[in-house]
Order: C-alpha cells, then structure tokens, then sequence
C-alpha cells in the first residue's frame, strides 16, 4: 500500500490491513449489480496503482487516495462477500496458518548457474558459447545483478496467481503460495490480456537493505533475535506456516526468466521477454542491459561492481545471458546449469586470517574496546589488518584466542569484523586474550557494566581526552576546518592543549612546530578556530560529548531550556521532561554537569568567546514557526551550507532527520535533488526550493 509500503526501492513494508475509516469516507451500500460493477473497477484501479507504484515507480496518486480506493472495496466486499474472489486485493493474507507446506514437483527442473571469479572465466565463457555456435561475430548478452535471494516458481494460469513455490533441489521444491501472496508487489492478476494461458514466472525473492535493518532494530528493541543478513531474513519470511507472519516482512521481487509457457508465444529474446513481464505487472531488474562483446560484458561489470554499495538491494554478481532464445535452445545445458548463462561472482567479502594480538582501545567514554591485530588480507576490495571485537561478551561468544584462524567479513562499508572463528585450526600454543584490569592508557581503575569495561580516569586519561577533542572539533560539533585527528594527538600528546577551551588559546607559532604543519596551515588553524567561536546552542551542547546526548537529544534540549545555565542547573526528574530524554540519559546530563571540572571547561570556553544566538530571539518575536514540524534537506544550496540550513531549520523549531518518510512536513530541495525528491513526490510531501525558503526566512527575519 501507498501508505505502508514506503519506496519500492527502499522498504516496502508490511501489508496492513488495519486502515480505518473516517465518518467522510462512509458511502452508501449499492445494489448487488452496482456493487459488482464498482467492486471490479475498483480492483482493477488498485491494480493499476500497484502497477505504478511497484513496477513502473511512478505512482500517481497519494496514500491517502489509494487508501480510500482500499477502504472502499473492503467495505463493498463485506457487504456482498459473495463477491469476493481470490485475486482481490484484499484477500492476500491467509486468515489461519498452514499445518505443513506441500510439496511441487517443477514441470521445468529450477537450474543453477555456472560461476566465474574473473576475467579469464568470463573470456573462456564466451569463447566456449562462440564456438559452440561456430560464429566469430560478438555474442549478445543480456546483463543483469545476481541478486541475492531466494529462487521461486510463480505460476499464473489464465493471468491468475495460483500457486508458487521454492526452487528446493532443482526439481522439487515447497509450495509458498500462501506466503507469496502476500508480497505486494507481486500481482495476484496479471495485467493485460496477451499472455500465455499458462506462464511460469521465475524470480528471486529479496528483503531490501533498509526493510532488513528495520526488522533488525524492531526485533532487538523487543529482545528478539535478529537475522544474519537479509538473505536469511528473506529464506526465514517464506518458510512461515502462517502468512500472517511473513505479510509484515519488507519482502519484494525482481523477476529474472520464465519456466513453463504454454498456449502463447513469447518474443525470441531474453530481454523482450524481460519487457513482456514488465507489461503484465511483474518486477523486473532496471539494471537490465543488452550489450554485444565480452569487452562490454567487462564494462558492465566494473559499472555494477562501483554501484554496488549503493543498491538499495544486495546483489552479489552479474548474471549474463545469451541474449537470443534460438541460441540458448542451440547451446542447451550441461548437468545443472546452463550453457547459455554464467554468474560473475564479486569477489568474496570474507577471507581467512589468523589473530595476531589483541590491544585495548579506550574510547571517548572511557568504553574499553578490544581490538583485534590481524594478519593482512585482501577483503572485498581492501586490504584489512585491524577488525573490531567489541566487548568481553562477543570475545566469549566467540569463544577467540590469539593464534586462531578467523573468517573476517566486511559487509557493505561497515568496519570489518571478526564473523567466526575456526576451532579445529586452533594451533597448540594459542593464547587467552586476557582484559587488562587497569586502563591501559592512564591506569586508572576500571568500571564494568555489564559487557563494557570502562575507564574510570574521564578527561583525566589522555586516551578519552583526545577522543573528546576530536569529538568537540567534528563537522557536527563545532566544525573546527582542519583540526583533524592526527593534529589532535599530536596537540595532546606535546601537552599543547588539555582541555577543549585550550584550543582557543592556540598560536599559530605553536602550531606550525607540528608535523606536517606549515606556517600557512596553522594559520588557516587558527582562522577556523577563530570563527568556530560563533556557533548555536544545540551544536554546543552536541560537542560537549555528554553520554548519549546525541545530535537530536541536544536539540532537544536546546529546544527545552534555551539557556545553558539553565540546562546545566536542571535536575535529573526535569530533564526527563525533556522529548526523547529518558532516565539513563537524564543521569548522564545530570552528573555530567555535576562534575566540576565541566563546569570550568565550560566558562573557559565562555570566557574565550565562544558563543551563539540567544534561542530565544525568534521565540519572542513571534514563536517557532516550524515547532512540531519534521524537515529533511537534500541536494546542493546556493546560499548556504547544507549545515547552515540545518542549524536555521533547528533554530525556527523544525526537526531535521535524514530521511524522507510520511512524516516528513517539508523536503528543502537544492540543486541535483535526486532519490529524496523522488521520494517526497511520491508520497505526497512538501517540497520547498531555496528561493521559497530563502522568502521565508525574510519573512521571519532568519
Ligand atoms: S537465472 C538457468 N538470473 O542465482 C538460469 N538467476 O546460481 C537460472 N539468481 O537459483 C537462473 N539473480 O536464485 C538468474 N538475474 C538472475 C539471478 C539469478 C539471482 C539466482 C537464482 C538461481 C541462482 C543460480
């Protein structure tokens, strides 16, 4: 549904069923002939939406119109349920679970695929299909991302959805039907009229990325177990007895071939069959692409291989096929793969190590992190030596010592970690990883809670000071240009600075005396410095780096107080008043402010002339005009700096969140806007150009 299912390409969610009616949306109950009249075109109206929205990704109308379209029909057909059929759209869901999944026998065996690792694979590939076919000429191929999901049969039989089932072992494989049609995009009745009265649809069956975190983060928040990756999270949606279950998966489909076609013809190549399903309702991959050569094949491939990170889907190689039938039917199968098709695998993003040593990092809270020194391997592209093992709990999980053999795993851009270890490699001298018991840094005494070990010795231990002067200095913080990382230990470790508030007493001179310091990039230090003096309240509060007082929460609380000293006298059970602040952070505000070495920090930084707006100018000159609204900022400004727009959104008492989604008030689009305009469109949210905004701010005086 428009209103549940978010952007096709990013997380259609679940079905639901639970929309209610308003008393403006009560029509009158028709007679049984005009009900079934308005009954089938209102079927057939949601169909094209689907159709729309699903396939084409160009929908027309908003939620709340395909929602009334919905409401409608549901009320007709629980006026006459006599009416009802099976390929209503309101039928997907099975009211009560299955006892056990039945078993389908494939008229046409389900195939895998032959594989190639890299380029000598593929040439030897195409020289192969060329001689078989005795011709010099470059090969057509159809092109298309191997998507990694599960394989499933769709039969449709006069256009109807009536049974679909999993690959199994080629031949037999369980009957999904009842899971399957829960699947949104999926169409229950094919569209148009010229397809074979019987037509087996085949496909891969995916959970998008972001559907996936989300089902994660629900799961965990409940204590539930999550999924390993959205494969496993797609297998385990559609082998659920009860369809009630998978109906709220993000599941979706990109369909990829046809099995058994009979009483019709289709075209005579792959790729026009592609656009034939395309017609009839069925997803199919944008990414498809016909091109001649193995030269091109190549191309193709490097081309996906850069997009990949950036999929809203994971895929995990490129699956070419000839491109003309004729020729396939000429090349035939070998075994249980075809002659006519071979998958191009990524290269793998997992590899074998062996644990060096382990070393303890102190964190900006004082959180002890064990990190784990590896033996460098090439992963996906990069060659990785460190990966994290992020507490005592998951080095006892893992059940890891030094010495052992590792599987490492760098999923997507995420920081490698260790996946699993490999116990019947353990060689005799592995060693325990044994936790320091003071701080390795300062040697202060350590905290546990629960898994996490902390330092005890705060802004005393050098190790949790430079990581909160790099906090401080950071984009989101006080965006200080040019104080990166490096510089700061330096700062510290010569004793230059130990404070945040002694930045601003920095000198050039002392500055340049740094490694890979000139006179002009000290200056240029001391400028950014200078001007990062000037910065609002919520960035303030966000660079003191108080325990889980992040970007929103110190708006928040901006937002609340308005004044700092106020914020700083506030007690825990007022802080709690606060949106968003619960009672672990309201006590972390609390004793952080407590603490008197803050609280010098915090006048040395006043007395240094760090400051910010009063917030509550524009309160008093005519409220918060944005207060309660949601606002999300896309694309290249002209006039300002994306964080500009951002802290003057903030300080007219707007949210301002990453992404767009229903709740969205407005999108503030600049320049080259892409996917979030596309987005805000399509579901029907505000969308503001910098010249609206830029009359909007004269209008309030911002
Ligand atoms: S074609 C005879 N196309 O890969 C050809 N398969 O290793 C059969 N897969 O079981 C498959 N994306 O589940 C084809 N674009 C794609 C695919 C694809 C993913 C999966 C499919 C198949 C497995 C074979």
């Amino acid at each position: 549904m428009f209103s549940s299912a978010g952007s096709q390409t990013e997380n259609p969610l679940a079905f639901d069923n639970s929309m209610s009616m308003t008393s403006s949306d009560i029509q009158p109950v028709p007679s049984p002939e005009l009900a079934e009249q308005e009954i089938l075109q209102l079927r057939q109206q949601i169909g094209e939406h689907n159709y729309r929205y699903y396939v084409l990704d160009e929908p027309e109308i908003p939620d709340s119109e395909y929602d009334k379209l919905f409401i409608r029909l549901k009320s007709l057909e629980s006026a006459y349920p006599q009416l009802i059929t099976e390929d209503s759209p309101t039928r997907r869901v099975g009211a009560t679970p299955l006892k056990a999944f039945g078993q389908v026998r494939h008229e046409l065996a389900m195939l895998s695929l032959d594989n190639a690792f890299d380029e000598e694979d593929q040439a030897d590939f195409n020289r192969r299909v060329k001689e078989r076919l005795d011709t010099t000429e470059d090969i057509e191929y159809a092109c298309e991302p191997k998507l990694d999901g599960i394989a499933v049969s769709l039969l449709y039989e006069d256009g109807r959805l009536v049974r679909a089932a999993t690959r199994g072992d080629g031949t037999t494989g369980e009957d999904i039907t009842h899971n399957i049609r829960t699947i949104e995009s999926i169409p229950l009745k094919l569209m148009g009229n010229d397809w074979p009265r019987r037509l087996e649809v085949r496909g891969e069956v995916y959970m998008p990325k972001a559907g996936f975190e989300q089902l994660n983060r629900r799961a965990s928040a409940k204590g539930e177990k999550t999924f390993v990756n959205p494969r496993n999270a797609a297998a385990g949606s559609l082998r659920q007895l009860d369809s009630r279950i998978t109906a709220k998966r993000p599941l979706t489909i990109y369909c990829y071939g046809v099995g058994v076609v009979d009483d019709g013809v289709l075209p005579d190549t792959h790729s026009e069959i592609l656009a034939c399903l395309k017609k009839w309702g069925l997803r199919v991959s944008p990414e498809l692409k016909v091109v001649k050569g193995v030269q091109a094949c190549e191309d193709y491939y490097q081309t996906m291989a850069e997009k990949r990170q950036g999929l809203p889907y994971e895929i995990d190689g490129i699956v070419y096929k000839v491109n003309a039938i004729a020729r396939q039917q000429a090349l035939g199968f070998v075994a249980r793969a075809p002659r006519w098709a071979i998958a191009r695998k990524f290269p793998a993003q997992e590899a074998i190590t062996t644990l060096k040593e382990v070393e303890f990092q102190v964190g900006r809270t004082g959180a002890i992190t064990p990190v784990a020194r590896l033996q460098p391997v090439f992963v996906g592209g990069v060659t990785v030596s460190n990966a994290t093992l992020h507490n005592m709990d998951e080095i006892e999980r893992l059940d890891i010592k030094i010495g052992d053999s590792v599987v490492i795993l760098r999923a997507g851009d995420v920081i490698p970690k260790v996946n699993q270890v490999i116990h019947s490699m353990r060689p005799d001298n592995a060693r325990d990883i044994t936790f320091p018991d003071r701080c390795p840094v300062c040697d202060s005494e350590l905290e546990r809670e629960e898994a996490i070990l902390r330092c005890s010795g705060g802004l005393f231990c050098s190790a949790q000071r430079k990581e909160a002067i790099k906090h401080f200095a950071s984009r989101k913080a006080m965006d200080i240009d040019g104080l990166g990382d490096k510089l700061v230990e330096q700062l510290v470790d010569r004793k230059l600075i130990a404070t945040v508030a002694d930045l601003f007493s920095l000198t050039a001179l002392e500055v340049s005396g740094l490694e890979r310091m000139g006179k002009k990039s000290a200056e240029n230090l001391i400028n950014a410095l200078d001007q990062s003096r000037k910065t609002t309240l919520p960035r303030f509060i966000y660079s003191l780096g108080i325990r889980e007082v992040g970007e929103a929460t110190a708006q928040g609380l901006a937002g609340h107080y308005r004044d700092l000293h106020k914020l700083m006298a506030a007690s825990e059970e007022d802080l709690q008043t606060v949106d968003d602040v619960g009672p672990v952070v309201a006590g972390h505000i609390e004793k952080f402010f407590r603490q008197e070495h803050n609280r010098e920090v915090i006048d040395a930084l006043l007395a240094k002339g760090v400051e910010w707006e009063s917030e509550s100018s524009v309160v008093e000159e005519g409220g918060q005009p944005l207060a309660g609204e949601t606002w999300v900022l896309t694309g290249t400004l002209n006039t300002m700096t994306r964080d500009e727009g951002k802290d003057i959104l903030q300080k007219l008492g707007a949210r301002v969140t990453g992404s767009v989604s229903a709740k969205t008030s407005a999108l503030l689009a600049g320049d080259k806007a892409g996917s979030k305009l596309a987005k805000a469109e399509k579901l029907g949210v505000r969308v503001v150009t910098e010249d609206d905004f830029m009359q909007m701010r004269q209008a309030w005086g911002v």
